[in-house]
């Protein structure tokens, strides 16, 4: 049997991290999968990739909100987010980070794929076909069949809609961990993912635990960001 650690959707949250760092001895994977958005709504995107940088036997993609610090990085503008508490948090996260880390995220990839026994897996932001598409698990089952059509993977590992899930459908395993850093659901817990490969068959459990939320707020407080972020961690909602 292989165990794999699912993360995604950290979004700078470093104590939630270290909290499932913490708990589950992450060396002891044999895979570390992150599916993107290591960067922006919290003020510890230098730890987060750190914390992958120093580790093997790690698979990260990009998320949308990493690809566009690389664009501000680049001298590109920013359209997108207009809301202007969105874009300070971009541009203070383009400010911060450190040219290693900049150059650690620059070599990633949009999406990767890995083989384990008779599984081939992939992983993405979004979906197979986009980046950017949100699969929430209330999608249509006629999305998640036309994803399972002519699909290369046994396994598709996904992060973006921040709601953790397991579906099957078709013979195809749709797997995202939820969010590390950035819950949408009103529960403020960190959520991750462990996947278990044995010879014939799968297994997924889903895992959510409490962190120091108090200290992410603290220093959102302290580095003078806007208030509604901290809001937003004690209470584990989306609210912009
Ligand atoms: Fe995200």
């Amino acid at each position: 049997m292989k165990k794999i650690l699912l993360l995604g959707d950290i979004h700078a949250n470093y104590p939630a991290l270290k909290a499932i760092g913490q708990l589950i001895k992450p060396d002891r994977f044999d895979r570390i999968i992150n599916t993107g958005d290591f960067t922006v709504y919290s003020t510890f995107p230098n730890e987060t990739i750190q914390w992958f940088r120093k580790r093997k036997k790690t698979i990260c993609i990009l998320g949308n909100t990493d690809r566009k610090i690389l664009r501000i990085l680049n001298g590109k503008k920013l359209k997108k987010p207009k809301k202007e508490e969105k874009r300070v948090m971009y541009f203070w996260t383009s400010e911060n980070l450190l040219p290693k880390n900049i150059a650690y995220l620059k070599s990633l990839p949009e999406k990767a794929d890995f083989t384990v026994g008779r599984f081939r897996i992939g992983v993405f932001h979004g979906t197979l076909e986009d980046p950017d598409e949100e699969l929430f698990p209330s999608a249509p089952e006629s999305r998640f069949r036309q994803l399972a059509k002519d699909s290369p993977y046994q396994v598709q590992i996904m992060g973006h809609s921040h709601v953790p899930y397991y579906k099957v459908v078709d013979g195809i395993h749709f797997i995202n961990p939820g969010s590390v850093g950035r819950m949408f659901d009103s529960d403020p817990r960190a959520s991750f993912a462990i996947l278990k490969i044995f010879s014939k068959k799968i297994a997924v459990e889903h895992y959510r635990i409490p962190y120091a939320v108090e200290a992410v707020i603290a220093d959102l407080n302290n580095q003078k960001l806007p208030v509604i972020y901290a809001k937003m961690f004690r209470v584990g909602k989306k609210l912009n």
